[in-house]
C-alpha cells in the first residue's frame, strides 16, 4: 500500500541528522585541503562540492518526513497514556506529570496560590496546525483518497533528476509517447541510471489508465524494466466534484474546471515524486527536449548551487511551467500552495504568486519586485524544452505558443542514396518533394496518404538492397507518420514469384513485402538475401489517413559501407 505524504512539517531535532552530514563531509573536506588542485579540478570540485550539498537537502528533507512520523506516533502514544498517577501539585491542574520547575516559578506559584492564574501551566493541550485535508476535506470522505489507483513502478529512488510528465486523455492526436521517446533518446546510459521519468495518467477511467501503461511498457520494455519509466495515477476519490468548484476568475466552468484539476494533478505528481530524487523537473506530455538536455540542467544547477545563489526555481522553457527544475526537498511549498489556491488561479500562476511573496519587498515597488524575483528565479537561455502539436488538451483551446528561445531543431537526417527515379503518388507540400528528400536536401511532406498510394524508387541501375531505413514524422510535427504502410521491393529474377518454398510474401503485382512502418513511425530492415537485385522500392499506404506524412529520414544501402 503507498499512501502520499502530502504535507511536511518543520521540527528542529536533528541529532542523528548531523551525524550523517559530518560522516560525509569530513572526509571530503580531508580530500580538498590534501589535494593540489590546478584551476579545472577546482571547478570540478566546486560542482562535487555543490551536487553533495543538495544531496544532503534532499537527505535532510527526508530524515523530517521520518521525524514528523514519530511526532505523530508519540503524541498518539501522550493522549491514550493515562493521567492522574503522578499528580505532585506542582502548580498543575491537570494531574499531569510537568517538567521540573525552576525555584523562581515556584515561588512566583505559591505567592498566587489560590488564583485561577496559578494553575495555568502545561496544560495537556496540543496546537492542531492546519494540514491538506483543510484545503481538500473531500479526502476525508473516502479512506482511500490518498492511496494510488495505479503504479507501474520498480521502485527506483535516490536519483539526480526525476521528471514529472503529467498526461490527459486528448480529444486529438496525443504526443506523450514521442514526448518520451524524445526523452529518453536524449540520456546517455550513465544519465539514464540516475533519472526517473514519472507518466501521472490524470484520468480515473481505469481502462484508460491500464491502456496508457501498456502502450509505455510496449513502446520502452527496457527503460521500463530497468526503472526509469514509470506511472503511476490517482484514486478518484483524490478529486473534489469538480463540478461543485467557485467560479473564479470570471473564466468558463469548463475552464475553471481544467485549471483546478491541473493545480491538483501538479500537487498529486509532485508529492509523489519528492522521495524519489535530490532536483524535480516539471514537464508536459507534448514536448520536444534538447539532446543534452539532462546534463545541461544539472550542471546549471550544480554551478548556482557552487556560487551560493539561493535560487528557488530554474527555468529551461519560456512557457507556462514546462522545464522549471526545483530542489525535491523544497517542493513541499509548491504542494502547499498549490492546495491552498487551487479553485483561484491556474497553476502558473500560482508559481508566480509564491515567488513574488517569497522575494518581493512591496515597499520598493514593482520595479524592484522583478529584480528580486530574477534573483530566485534564473533564466537559462536558450531554452531546453519545446511544445510540439498545435492541439492543448481543453477542448477546443488551440495552443499555438512556442518558446522562441529555443531555437531550430533539425527536422530532417541527409543521407545519401543510390541513383534512382522517384515517383510520388502522395501530393507534395510546397517545396517538401519526395525528389528533394531522397538526395538529402529536406524532408518530405504529403498530404493525407489514402490506401493505395505509392512512393516508388525506381533504381537507375538494378541493386541489392542490403538495409533500408525511413523514418515517417519529425521533431515537430511528431503525428505526421505512415501507420500502416509497407516497404516492398520489385526483384529482378521473376521466376522467385513461381517458386513454391520459399517464404516471401508477393503482393499481386510482383512485389516482395520486405518490412512495414511500426507504431514509432520507423521502418527499418534487412531484406531475404534470396531477393537479389532489384529493380525498385516502393513506400505502400494501406490505410487512410488523419495526417499528413513526413519522410524525415530516407536511407536505401546498397552496400553496407555506404553512409
Ligand atoms: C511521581 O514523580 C516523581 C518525580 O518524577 C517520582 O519521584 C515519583 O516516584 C512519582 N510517583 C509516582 C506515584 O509515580
Ligand atoms: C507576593 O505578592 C504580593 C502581592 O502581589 C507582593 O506584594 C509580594 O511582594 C509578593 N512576595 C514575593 C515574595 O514575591
Ligand atoms: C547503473 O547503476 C548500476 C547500479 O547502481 C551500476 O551497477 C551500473 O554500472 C550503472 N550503469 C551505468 C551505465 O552507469
Ligand atoms: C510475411 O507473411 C507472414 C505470414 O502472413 C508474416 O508472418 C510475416 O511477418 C510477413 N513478412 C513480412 C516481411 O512482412
Ligand atoms: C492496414 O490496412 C489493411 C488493408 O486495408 C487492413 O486490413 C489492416 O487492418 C490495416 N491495419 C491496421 C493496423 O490498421
Amino acid at each position: 500500500m503507498t499512501v502520499l505524504n502530502l504535507a511536511l512539517g518543520p521540527l528542529r531535532r536533528r541529532n542523528g541528522f548531523l551525524i550523517l552530514a559530518f560522516v560525509v563531509f569530513v572526509p571530503f573536506c580531508f580530500f580538498v585541503v590534501f589535494s593540489v588542485p590546478d584551476v579545472s579540478s577546482e571547478q570540478l570540485l566546486g560542482q562535487r562540492l555543490a551536487e553533495l550539498q543538495v544531496k544532503l537537502q534532499y537527505l535532510d528533507s527526508m530524515y523530517r518526513m521520518r521525524q514528523e512520523d514519530l511526532q505523530q506516533l508519540t503524541q498518539h502514544i501522550d493522549q491514550i497514556s493515562v493521567p492522574g498517577e503522578n499528580a505532585t501539585g506542582n502548580g498543575n491542574a491537570y494531574g499531569l506529570p510537568v517538567q521540573e520547575l525552576r525555584p523562581e516559578v515556584k515561588q512566583l506559584i505559591k505567592n498566587m496560590s489560590g488564583m485561577h492564574a496559578a494553575t495555568g501551566l502545561n496544560p495537556p493541550i496540543m496546537l492542531r496546525l492546519p494540514s491538506a485535508y483543510h484545503f481538500l476535506p473531500h479526502l476525508l470522505d473516502d479512506p482511500s483518497s490518498l492511496r494510488l489507483a495505479y503504479l507501474m513502478s520498480k521502485n527506483r529512488n535516490g536519483v539526480s533528476v526525476v521528471m514529472g510528465v503529467p498526461t490527459v486523455r486528448r480529444e486529438k492526436q496525443s504526443y506523450l509517447m514521442d514526448t518520451l521517446q524524445n526523452l529518453v533518446d536524449g540520456m546517455t546510459p550513465e544519465e539514464a541510471n540516475d533519472s526517473l521519468i514519472v507518466v501521472f495518467v490524470a484520468e480515473t477511467e481505469v481502462e484508460y489508465v491500464l491502456q496508457v501503461a501498456k502502450e509505455i511498457e510496449m513502446r520502452f520494455p527496457q527503460q521500463v524494466d530497468a526503472g526509469l519509466l514509470e506511472v503511476v495515477s490517482p484514486s478518484p476519490a483524490y478529486y473534489p466534484n469538480l463540478d461543485k468548484l467557485r467560479i473564479t476568475l470570471g473564466d468558463s466552468p469548463e475552464r475553471v474546471r481544467w485549471r483546478s484539476k491541473q493545480n491538483l494533478d501538479f500537487a498529486f505528481l509532485m508529492s509523489y515524486c519528492q522521495p524519489k530524487g535530490t532536483f524535480y523537473v516539471q514537464l508536459e506530455d507534448d514536448i520536444l527536449a534538447k539532446p543534452s538536455y539532462i546534463s545541461e540542467m544539472k550542471k546549471f544547477a550544480l554551478e548556482k548551487i557552487a556560487t551560493k545563489e539561493s535560487w528557488f526555481v530554474l527555468d529551461f522553457c519560456q512557457l507556462g511551467f514546462i522545464g522549471k527544475l526545483f530542489k525535491s526537498a523544497e517542493l513541499p511549498w509548491l504542494v502547499n500552495f498549490f492546495q491552498m489556491f487551487y479553485n483561484d488561479k491556474p497553476v502558473d500562476w500560482l508559481l508566480d504568486h509564491l515567488i513574488s511573496t517569497k522575494a518581493c519587498n512591496w515597499d520598493k515597488g514593482n520595479d524592484y519586485c522583478k529584480r528580486d524575483k530574477a534573483k530566485v528565479w534564473l533564466h537559462y537561455k536558450p531554452s531546453l524544452f519545446q511544445h510540439i502539436g498545435t492541439h492543448s488538451s481543453l477542448k477546443g483551446k488551440v495552443q499555438k505558443l512556442k518558446d522562441k528561445q529555443f531555437g531550430k531543431v533539425a527536422l530532417f537526417f541527409p543521407h545519401s542514396n543510390p541513383e534512382a527515379e522517384v515517383v510520388s503518388g502522395i501530393k507534395h507540400y510546397k517545396q517538401y518533394t519526395l525528389e528533394r528528400a531522397y538526395l538529402g536536401e529536406t524532408f518530405f511532406w504529403g498530404l493525407l496518404p489514402q490506401p493505395g498510394d505509392q512512393l516508388t524508387f525506381k533504381f537507375t541501375n538494378p541493386i541489392t538492397v542490403k538495409r533500408f531505413h525511413f523514418k515517417s514524422g519529425n521533431a515537430e510535427h511528431p503525428s505526421d507518420k505512415f501507420y500502416n504502410a509497407t516497404v516492398e521491393v520489385l526483384p529482378i529474377d521473376t521466376t522467385l514469384y513461381n517458386s513454391n518454398g520459399n517464404s516471401l510474401n508477393f503482393t499481386t503485382d510482383g512485389y516482395i513485402v520486405v518490412g512495414k512502418f511500426d507504431g514509432a513511425g520507423v521502418a527499418s530492415g534487412v531484406p531475404d538475401d534470396t531477393i537479389g537485385k532489384v529493380h525498385s522500392l516502393r513506400l505502400h499506404v494501406h490505410s487512410e489517413s488523419d495526417n499528413w506524412a513526413i519522410l524525415s529520414e530516407i536511407h536505401i544501402q546498397d552496400e553496407l559501407a555506404r553512409r
